[in-house]
């Protein structure tokens, strides 16, 4: 087996590649761009999608890069030696043009002649077929003509060797293990079981069928290969049995925190459970604040998770007993040491990223302390009594006035053995969003009797939310809004004052879309639907089940309870009458609708 660095293996991938006639595409944001119902990029091939469905790529049709992806779906499990939030994935592809002969021989050229590893120590798995797709003997019998040894080719069921997402291309997969020095787990052992007998390198998916609808699919009309390798992975099997924490990647933070803590790496399980949450969490906040989409912490969708990382570690800070100075001394570590080299966007952004989450570590220690007194002051009163489930008033006075994700407060409680009760949370939530509403002079849901001018400005603040994503940033979301008989206020997230030009533009846009009369429709659908169906919305994890959808034409789709105009031609006029800061990374429009 190959030792290499970091540095080593980048190079070793994308030469392999290039030797082959693929062109390098580089890395783009991991934000997802809002048409694949998720918040990031969980796949290198998910900026790909338009080309695997059959468009003409500009760089050509055998492609190669290392993409940084985010998949959060499985964060309570970072912590171990293997979890991470933000990983970055080896990929190539052949848009339409070679197809298994190649890539089962390159695959094993690669994991034999560049990773030295031994052939009786590989395994592969292939799609064992179902009523619609046949089995894919083809890929078994080429993996063993590639160099697999016979026995160790296992066919297994969709769940295991099917690649999709919710939509978009496709198809069966094949993918390759390395087995190690642990004792399979019994008989029945196969690469799909996790007891550490097999460790996952690598997938080939081979990509012939296009997801359409929920278990409808439609047959492509090129065949492509999506290869997805895991980077961290890769490299800590490689070079530190599997640890990714040791690798050169991590080697630099975990000095950091050892230093600070006096403790050393694996000294002990909890400190290290803890060091190794705020060297993942940091790791992954740099990158999103360093993207070249600079998402900020906020109570909305990606800003949220971005927020639950740092405040989680900043959590971890405290246990561990170190101080969170040092954040900033890990993530310069992350930004010059390890990713600036391959990320510019970091190096030209370190002063904002730093700044960034000092602001939200500050904001968060600020409560910290006296929300940790208020927990425990709770908890040892709920023992009293036996009880062993927060209520939702606590856990939302803990979210509301100390700033204490849900999840946090989960996490807290599930370490003593405690439960929180989410839905008594929810319901807590939509109170205070209701009564703040009202407070606010705003809409109660539909349910208030409400002017029509009010209504009106109610659906002149969904257009300008969409017309500010359009022509400002397609990051923007709501962060407030106010309305009156007399004008609107809007609030959104921004990290400049917005010039005379794109105030004009926005503006223009508005009365564009109120020109066209656009049609305003409301549905009912379950949260989930909503949500993958892109619809905008604040606090996903705080709806309720059912929510209503309100939509403008194509422009606009958001969960809110209304009440709006039937059709924007309705409107009249909009005018922006003042633009402002509003809090630091927040800026307000105010502006008012005129008859025409
Ligand atoms: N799309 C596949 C995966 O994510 C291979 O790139 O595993």
């Amino acid at each position: 087996m190959k030792k290499m660095t970091s540095k080593e293996l980048r190079t070793a991938w994308i030469d392999f590649y290039k030797k082959r006639g693929h062109v390098d595409i580089g890395s783009t944001s991991l934000i997802g761009d809002g048409t694949t119902g998720v918040l990031f990029n969980v796949a290198g091939m998910q900026p790909l999608m338009p080309y695997l469905l059959g468009k003409e790529h500009p760089q050509g049709k055998r492609l190669c890069n290392i993409q940084g992806c985010v998949r959060t779906n499985d964060i309570d499990s970072v912590g171990d030696s293997s979890h991470v939030t933000f990983f970055e994935m080896m990929g190539s592809w052949s848009l339409g043009d070679y197809f298994k002969e190649e890539r089962t021989k390159w695959s094993y050229e690669l994991l034999t002649e560049v990773f030295e590893l031994p052939r009786e120590r590989l395994a592969a798995t292939v799609f064992a077929g179902n009523d619609s797709v046949p089995r894919d003997t083809d890929t078994a019998i080429l993996r063993e003509k590639s160099g697999f040894l016979k026995e160790n080719i296992f066919y297994l069921p969709k769940e295991d060797n099917w690649w999709e997402l919710e939509r978009g291309p496709c198809g069966p997969d094949s993918e390759m293990f390395y087995i190690t020095d642990t004792k399979p787990c019994g008989p029945d052992c196969n690469p799909s079981c996790d007891c550490g007998h097999y460790v996952e390198i690598g997938n080939d998916v081979f990509m012939q069928y296009e997801r359409v609808g929920n278990s409808e699919y439609t047959l492509l009309e090129k065949k492509n290969v999506d290869t997805g390798w895991g980077f961290e992975r890769i490299l800590a099997f490689l070079n530190t049995n599997g640890d990714v924490y040791l690798t050169d990647l991590f080697e630099g933070a975990i000095k950091i925190l050892e230093e600070a803590s006096g403790k050393k790496y694996q000294e002990n399980e909890d400190s290290t459970y803890s060091m190794r949450i705020i060297a993942d969490h940091i790791r992954t906040s740099v990158m999103l604040l360093g993207d070249e989409q600079h998402l900020v912490p906020s109570n909305v969708g990606a800003g949220y998770i971005l927020r639950r990382l740092i405040r989680r570690a900043v959590r971890h800070a405290k246990k561990l007993n170190i101080s969170t100075d040092i954040f900033n001394k890990i993530a310069v570590y992350f930004i010059d040491d390890v990713y600036g080299e391959f990320y510019k966007e970091l190096v030209n952004s370190k002063e904002f990223i730093l700044s960034e989450l000092n602001k939200e570590i500050q904001k968060f220690e600020k409560t910290l302390n006296s929300g940790m007194k208020e927990f425990d002051k709770l908890v040892n009163e709920l023992s009293k009594k036996g009880i062993t489930k927060i209520d939702g008033a606590t856990s939302f006075k803990l979210y509301d006035t100390y700033g204490f994700p849900l999840e946090l407060t989960e996490e807290l409680a599930s370490e003593l053995g405690f439960t929180v009760d989410v839905d008594e949370f929810n319901q807590k939530f939509k109170e205070h969003q209701e009564k703040s509403r009202s407070t606010a002079g705003e809409f109660k849901g539909g349910l208030a009797s409400t002017g029509i001018v009010e209504t009106k400005y109610h659906t002149a603040t969904h257009l300008l939310n969409a017309a500010l994503k359009k022509i400002i940033d397609k990051n923007i979301h709501q962060m407030g809004s106010n309305i009156n008989s007399e004008r609107m206020r809007f609030d959104f997230n921004c990290d400049h004052k917005l010039t005379e030009e794109e105030k004009k533009e926005v503006e223009d846009l508005v009365n564009q879309w109120i020109r066209e009369d656009l049609e305003v429709t409301k549905e009912y659908m379950k949260k989930e639907d909503a949500i993958k169906s892109g619809a905008e919305c604040m606090f996903i994890e705080k709806y309720p089940d059912e929510v209503s959808v309100y939509s403008i034409g194509k422009i606009s789709k958001e969960l809110c309870g209304g009440p709006h105009v039937s059709r924007t031609g309705e409107l009249g006029k909009f005018v922006i009458k003042k633009e402002e800061s509003s809090s630091s990374g927040v800026r307000r429009i105010k502006a008012i609708l005129i008859e025409k």
